[in-house]
């Protein structure tokens, strides 16, 4: 099959990006970048019916990644498929603001909440060799598919992440990292429920890992108070949040006493996309219930 060929048909099946799916399905069966996509011509039989099988799916809104097998975060891929969240591309913005303020921290303590397939925590794991990076999942599905990644990624040369089986609502969760941990990071379910997702989402992602409850913020309250407890001094966390959480995820940081710096991120669409906080060296005042989220935006 042409790669002209799968974009009509991807196109008449409603997917956003035929192009784009129809040459990164090539290149998959190809085992070539797809930048190199006009050097190798579609000539055999059998890779042409392989694409064709593959576009096939897809159409059927498969999600391009379980075809592949693969989705990227950060410098690194993680395998992926039935049973775990793909990976997102706006999740790399949480994560390079992650990183970034890592900068100047040697031998960071890192937590990534909600982990799924481990993406994020296996990112900052590759980018920061001297990091120690704790990740906690609750789904058994999701967590044996992080440990595997875990496992490929060592094998790599990272060093090894933390993997817990764990309740991110739990009050004791991770308890003996209590204000000792440098960066929070975080992307759990948050959409609201009775929100209409498209068939890649509501056939292929997990329900757990999508929906937050009848707002959105059934996870993300009990995850700011953890952040709270988890973080040290100067430490901070990001939380990646529904488009409709631009006013109440920054006031949750906010209400904490010893949270400041709270601030919302657009993502490259620009929706609001993720908010952040940075431990207090002291409670920051007025009292708690009386402050109000110091907002800033910042477009990337
Ligand atoms: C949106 S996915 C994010 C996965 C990964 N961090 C990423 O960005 O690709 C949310 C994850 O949170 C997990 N989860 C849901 N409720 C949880 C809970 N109470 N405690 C821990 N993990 C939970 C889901 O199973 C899912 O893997």
């Amino acid at each position: 099959m042409a790669i002209l060929e799968a974009e009509r048909i991807l196109g008449a099946a409603g997917i956003e990006s035929p192009r784009v799916d129809a040459e990164l399905i090539a290149a998959h069966v190809l085992g070539v970048e797809r930048g190199r996509l006009p050097m190798v011509p579609l000539v055999d039989p059998q890779v042409v019916d392989a694409i064709g099988q593959l576009v096939g799916q897809r159409a059927k809104h498969v999600p391009l990644q379980h075809l592949t097998g693969w989705a990227a975060m950060g410098e690194i891929t993680v395998g992926v498929g039935p049973g775990v969240f793909v990976p997102r591309p706006e999740t790399e913005l949480l994560l390079a603001w992650g990183l970034a303020r890592l900068r100047d921290v040697e031998r960071p303590v890192v937590v990534d909440l909600c982990t799924g397939s481990a993406a994020l925590a296996l990112a900052v794991a590759n980018a920061r060799p001297d990091a120690t990076v704790h990740a906690v999942e609750s789904d058994g599905v999701a967590l044996a598919w992080a440990r595997q990644n875990a496992e490929v990624r060592a094998q790599a040369g990272d060093t090894a992440i933390r993997l817990y089986a764990g309740d991110v609502t739990d009050p004791t969760v991770l308890a003996d990292l209590d204000g000792t941990v440098h960066l929070v990071l975080c992307n759990p379910p948050y959409v609201p429920e009775d929100t209409p997702v498209p068939p890649e989402v509501a056939d292929h992602d997990p329900a757990v890992a999508v929906f937050g409850g009848p707002d959105g913020l059934s996870l993300i309250r009990p995850i700011v108070a953890l952040a709270a407890r988890l973080l040290t001094i100067g430490g901070a966390v990001a939380i990646e949040h529904d488009d409709t959480h631009q006013d109440s995820v920054p006031a949750l940081l906010a209400a904490r006493r010893v949270l400041a710096e709270v601030t919302d991120h657009l993502d490259l669409a620009g929706r609001p996309r993720f908010s952040t906080a940075v431990r207090a060296a002291a409670p920051a005042s007025p009292p708690e219930g009386e402050r109000q989220a110091t907002r800033t935006r910042e477009a990337r």
